[in-house]
């Protein structure tokens, strides 16, 4: 899969993509990230890429020429690219967005700055726009990087093959249960005895409950939506059995 960002600020992705599960995706071909500096298709002297708005009003507004041609330059080596702006007025990003996102080849991403861009670069040129929550960010390229991880992550190869992505939180509505490592007694904080017994089926009844108790605590919202089984069904009159004994919340 091929990801082409289209920023002002190019160097801000030089290092996040070079680590770890990412870095090694790359190494192996799997994903593909060009950073592409809009200011190199502007049509000016001055390599212009913004302007004060028509209208009037405070900052600057990304003009539409440099993102045109940039976006252009690319459809002519892929016309099938997906271009998504990233924008606080987008929808918002989340596991259904991203599955859908990584059944695509080729993805273009711009990266808004100051006040936005020329409204007639996103009626002409984009496919979709994404916002990645409720808060203000500087610019789209942090939300750049959130998509390109949270996408690169979901195709095949990218984690490891022991693991696959669908298990974890999101895939089916619930958050993860807890996790331990050694040492079994941190100051005075010991691992649930549970988890030593060696008991396989004991553990996943232990672990699939705790998801439970966790996400209904946490995000009443996404335990809503989630599918749950007769045994999710059994599991959870318990926890609400345990709740009415100790008279109020868990604080998981
Ligand atoms: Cl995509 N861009 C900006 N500038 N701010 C955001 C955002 C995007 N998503 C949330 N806040």
């Amino acid at each position: 899969m091929r990801f082409d960002i289209l920023t002002l600020f190019p160097n801000i992705f030089s290092s996040p993509f070079q680590e770890s599960i990412l870095g090694k995706a790359i190494e192996k071909g799997l994903i593909q990230i060009r950073t592409i500096n809009i200011r190199d298709f502007a049509l000016d002297k001055h390599k212009m890429v913004d302007d004060s708005p028509y209208g009037g009003g405070q900052g600057m507004v990304m003009k539409v020429e440099p993102i045109a041609r940039a976006i252009e330059w690319i459809k002519a080596q892929n016309p099938s690219a997906w271009t998504i702006y990233l924008t606080p007025q987008g929808n918002q990003f989340n596991q259904d967005i991203c599955r859908k996102l990584s059944s695509r080849s080729h993805l273009i991403l711009l990266c808004g700055r100051y006040e936005g861009v020329d409204e007639r670069a996103r009626e002409l040129f984009v496919d979709e726009e994404i916002s990645i929550g409720d808060y203000v960010l500087t610019g789209g390229e942090l939300a750049a990087m959130v998509i390109i991880d949270a996408v690169s992550r979901l195709l095949p190869g990218v984690l490891g093959s022991d693991r696959s992505a669908e298990e974890d939180s999101f895939f089916n509505s619930l958050l993860e249960y807890p996790q331990y490592t050694r040492p079994f007694d941190f100051r005075g904080n010991s691992v649930p005895k549970i988890l030593l017994s060696g008991n396989h089926s004991a553990i996943s009844l232990w672990r699939r409950r705790e998801a439970l108790k966790r996400t209904l605590a946490r995000r009443p919202d996404l335990f809503a939506k989630a599918n749950l089984s007769d045994e999710d069904k059994e599991l959870l009159k318990e926890i609400l059995r345990e709740k009415r004994v100790d008279k109020g919340g868990d604080g998981v």
